[in-house]
């Protein structure tokens, strides 16, 4: 699998990255480590976390980064792995009020470093924004600890451009590295908005591919493969209520009839067309797969090294570069 390089940094991650949300809670401990270890026999090195995951369940608070931490432990695999995971994340029960004073995101930081059983994060993301909050207190806070050594790079997720371009401005002027990626909610399939049901969260949109275009600001997006809507449209299975809600439209039965037959003139797979749609962006797009079982990993995996032209990509989403 190729890699995709994060420009303004030393990382390397492989082409797919692999998500964890329901880890530990959800998706049993034993099940996790089986994606984890299929992930990185199939040429996957970049594992997405956060402290917030699976704490939505039932069961161990930190659970995703508690069972990276154990499999890391017992794997070998930390040296080589680009490992990330998100803090500042409001409280789950009380989602208004924000957890983005330094000292919290310090405080998340130590946390998840002796949750994942690591000295070093190297890709931290800021999970969501405080537009209350100057950007040059937060882009201070992380930048501290870049300086401590918990960190090795820093990113937003959930954030407007208009904000990322001001903490860029910033950090500029200072002359230390601000945010070296963007996570938004991004795939082929077109949202329907009505069926978002957490506000704080952030989508893709005209603004924000411009500003990655002109940038070239690394963008690694979550949802990249719309919950399996399209593979499950194509092979006539169920889709699950909540995927229907938020990707049955009109638009995206087009893009799926699109996607069939670009598969059959290529030989790609659907899932490899809807992550190649994202790895063949014009800036670093590297999409985030949550996969439930191995075969699921497998088939994602296969995604990494396709190629597809300019008017293949734009062609998939009827004209339209970005979405949604
Ligand atoms: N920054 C944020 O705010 C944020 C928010 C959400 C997620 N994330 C991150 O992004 C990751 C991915 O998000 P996501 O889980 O929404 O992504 P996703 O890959 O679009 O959706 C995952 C679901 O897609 C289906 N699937 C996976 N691989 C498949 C395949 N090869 N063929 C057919 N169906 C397949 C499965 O559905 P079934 O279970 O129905 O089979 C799976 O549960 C998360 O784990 C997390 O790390 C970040």
């Amino acid at each position: 699998m190729r890699s995709t390089p994060i420009p303004h940094t030393d990382l390397t991650p492989s082409a797919i990255c692999l998500g964890s949300s329901n880890f530990g809670n959800g998706i049993p401990p034993a099940d996790a480590y089986a994606l984890m270890d299929t992930y990185v026999t199939c040429g996957g090195n970049f594992i997405d976390t956060a402290a917030v995951y699976a704490n939505w369940l039932p069961g161990e608070k930190n659970s995703s980064e508690k069972t990276i931490g154990r499999w890391l432990a017992r794997s070998g695999q930390r040296a080589r792995l680009v490992l990330a995971t998100k803090g500042g994340h409001p409280d789950l029960a009380t989602m208004h009020i924000s957890r983005m004073s330094p000292p919290k995101i310090v405080d998340d930081v130590e946390t998840s470093l002796r949750n994942l059983q690591t000295d070093w994060i190297d890709l931290y993301w800021l999970h969501r924004d405080d537009t209350a909050r100057p950007v040059a207190e937060i882009i201070d806070t992380l930048h501290g600890q870049v300086v401590a050594g918990n960190i090795r790079y820093f990113a937003c997720s959930n954030w407007r451009p208009e904000r990322i371009a001001a903490a860029q401005a910033y950090a500029a002027q200072k002359g230390i590295t601000g945010f070296v990626a963007n996570q938004m909610r991004w795939s082929l399939a077109a949202i329907n908005p009505a069926a978002v049901d957490d506000s704080t969260t952030v989508a893709m949109d005209d603004e924000t591919y411009a500003y990655h275009k002109q940038s070239s600001l690394a963008a690694i997006p979550y949802s990249s493969q719309a919950n399996g809507y399209f593979q499950k449209e194509a092979e006539k299975r169920e889709v699950r209520p909540n995927q229907q809600k938020m990707y049955g439209n009109r638009e995206n039965r087009a893009r799926g009839a699109r996607l069939k037959k670009l598969a059959g003139e290529t030989g790609y797979s659907i899932s490899q067309l809807v992550l190649g749609w994202l790895t063949n962006q014009p800036f670093p797009t590297i999409p985030i797969v949550g996969c439930r079982t191995v075969a699921q990993v497998e088939d994602s995996m296969t995604a990494g090294d396709v190629e597809l032209t300019e008017a293949q990509v734009a062609w998939l989403a009827g004209g339209k570069g970005q979405i949604s």
